[in-house]
């Protein structure tokens, strides 16, 4: 005999509040694996419009005057492009750990830890966040 449950409504966005850790690990996984699809296509677009004939040329790199450094170093001379070089590298680190955990889990290795392993996915994305942040915004210019 079939049985009907109440399920609520998906677009009742009000549901978050009753996640489990597992969800936000299936949120936060496709979050961020999109974003790095974003970003790979941004990065692409914004270098490719910097490669001219000049770029090529072996003088006018050598003297660091070609558009494609010129580029890179207005970019990296920027704050909010180091700031958005540390949300990168957050959601890359989170993408690799948690999907190294999913990957285990579907070989059956920590099934009953899946919470564990999610928390533990999280601080340790946030240890190499915050310890790579003087790297990142070693000598911009505020
Ligand atoms: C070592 C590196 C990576 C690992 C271990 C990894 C692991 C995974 C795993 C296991 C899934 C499937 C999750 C599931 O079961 O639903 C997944 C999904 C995905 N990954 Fe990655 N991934 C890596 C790198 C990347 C990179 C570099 C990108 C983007 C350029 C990316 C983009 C995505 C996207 C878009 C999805 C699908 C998200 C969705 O469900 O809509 N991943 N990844």
């Amino acid at each position: 005999m079939s049985q009907s449950y109440d399920r609520g409504l998906i677009e009742d966005f009000g549901r978050w509040r009753e996640f489990s850790a597992g969800m936000w690990a299936w949120i936060f996984h496709k979050f961020t694996g999109w974003v790095l699809v974003g970003y790979l296509f941004t990065h692409v677009a914004v270098l490719s419009t910097a490669l001219t004939s000049a770029s090529a040329d072996p003088a006018t790199v050598a003297a660091n005057q070609d558009l494609y450094t010129q580029t890179i170093r207005t970019l990296e001379s920027l704050l909010v492009v180091r700031v958005l070089e540390v949300g990168l590298l957050a959601v890359a680190v989170f993408h690799i750990l948690n999907g190294t955990r999913l990957l285990l889990v579907d070989l059956g290795i920590g099934l009953e830890s899946q919470d564990r392993s999610f928390y533990a996915s999280l601080i340790l994305t946030g240890a190499i966040v915050v310890a790579s942040v003087p790297t990142f915004l070693a000598g911009v210019s505020l």
